[in-house]
């Protein structure tokens, strides 16, 4: 049943790709929060070394390099594109004017749940600094709209995809942060949840009901984590299972939140596994599409990238090609029409613990 709702929109997203028709967006506007994988330009003018901003980053998409960490589109550029939107979200750094009424992207590389997280890559915006600028943002369209904008608020769409750099540029790093010596993996899942419970709190007190929660992915399989606990398999098991705890302590939270906000429609989105199962009868690897710095897994400038990107999971040492982005992006738009959709209500009211439509998307 789930799936027949899974399928239905999938098709809905291929035909609609076919025939290149975009409607009126199906929101009046979307709100993106995270690091990386969602960064479309904060971190361009900050002092850090997790930008993006030059070639080869950007080979496939139109303008260019413009601080996106993959060679097209990233995951949230593509679910703009379901909903309906003719532009892609623009970054909070530069957005300006009623462009933010369609919503703004306020994603950094390097940030995460703690505050401190990726502080040795230089300056990033953590999630808590994001939903500060959220607040920056909404103060703005009351200005605009005249009226109190929480009805607006709550029509929006909204994803946040973050943790990863809690693991990678945090817990994996004990020369520079102590988590690993102070927590073990459950208990650092733990600490992180607990602070990103309160985030998403916030989040829905500044007005997001539908919003998509996506769950780590396998970033043990990253070539970057590979190249550096190299041992000579496609994957770092060790790292695969520490985020494990965290994604399965996300789902129950997701559910708990929707029994007790009222109105309040979130969605888990498992993605563990999608960077290697994206491309079909393609294997996991262990390589990376453009040549990489081996200190921090980005590419190094203006070389040359591989020539066929459609053949690639990840284009630098940490983050996936397009192709995979659309992976993502297909299983996210689901969550969220999902989100919107009466099998979901029926779940809610059930209260099944684990919210059992968040368990169908793959
Ligand atoms: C808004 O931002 C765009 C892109 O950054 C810029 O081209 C434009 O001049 C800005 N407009 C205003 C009114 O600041
Ligand atoms: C994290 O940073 C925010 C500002 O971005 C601050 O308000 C908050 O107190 C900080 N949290 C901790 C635990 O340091
Ligand atoms: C090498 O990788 C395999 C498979 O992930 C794992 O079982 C094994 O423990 C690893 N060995 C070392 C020394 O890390
Ligand atoms: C949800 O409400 C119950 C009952 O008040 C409470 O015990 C629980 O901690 C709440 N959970 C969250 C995530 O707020
Ligand atoms: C990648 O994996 C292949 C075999 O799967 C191995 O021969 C090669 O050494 C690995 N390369 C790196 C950089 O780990
Ligand atoms: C890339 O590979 C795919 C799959 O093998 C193929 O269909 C496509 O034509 C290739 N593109 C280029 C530019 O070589």
């Amino acid at each position: 049943m789930a799936w027949r709702v899974v399928l239905s929109v999938l098709f809905l997203i291929s035909s609609n790709l076919q025939t290149g028709a975009v409607g009126d967006a199906q929101v009046p506007c979307y709100f993106i929060f995270g690091d990386s994988l969602s960064d479309n330009g904060n971190n361009n003018d900050l002092l850090t070394d997790a930008k993006a901003n030059y070639p080869p980053y950007g080979v496939d998409f139109p303008q260019g390099a413009t601080g996106r960490f993959t060679n097209g589109r990233t995951f949230v550029d593509i679910i703009a594109e379901y909903l309906g939107f003719d532009e892609y979200i623009p970054p909070f750094a530069t957005a300006n004017g009623s462009d933010i009424l369609r919503g703004v992207n306020y994603a950094s590389g390097g940030s995460g749940i703690l505050n401190e997280t990726g502080q040795q890559l230089g300056e990033r915006i953590s999630l808590s600094h994001q939903l500060q600028n959220h607040l920056v943002t909404i103060t703005r369209i009351k200005e605009m709209l005249g009226t109190d904008p929480a009805t607006y608020l709550n029509e929006c769409a909204y994803t946040i995809w973050t943790g990863s750099n809690d693991y990678i540029n945090n817990y994996l790093m004990p020369d520079i942060y102590p988590s690993s010596e102070l927590y073990t993996p459950d208990e650092y899942a733990d600490v992180l949840i607990e602070q990103y419970e309160q985030q998403l709190k916030t989040l829905y007190s500044y007005g997001a009901r539908t919003l998509a929660i996506f769950g780590l992915s396998e970033i043990g399989c990253a070539p970057a984590e590979i190249a550096q606990y190299d041992n000579g398999s496609l994957c770092v098991d060790k790292i695969d299972d520490l985020v494990l705890p965290f994604n399965n302590k996300l789902k129950p939270l997701v559910s708990e939140l929707n029994s007790n906000l009222t109105g309040a429609k979130f969605v888990y989105v498992s993605t563990y596994g999608v960077s290697t199962n994206a491309i079909p009868g393609a294997t996991a690897t262990n390589s990376t599409c453009c040549k990489t710095k081996e200190d921090d897994g980005q590419c190094i400038p203006f070389l040359t990238p591989c020539q066929n990107r459609t053949l690639i999971s990840y284009y630098d040492g940490f983050h996936p090609t397009e192709i995979v982005n659309v992976e993502v992006a297909a299983i996210g738009y689901a969550a969220l029409l999902s989100a919107d959709t009466s099998p979901f209500d029926i779940h809610r009211v059930s209260g099944g613990s684990e919210g059992g439509y968040s368990e169908s998307k793959r």
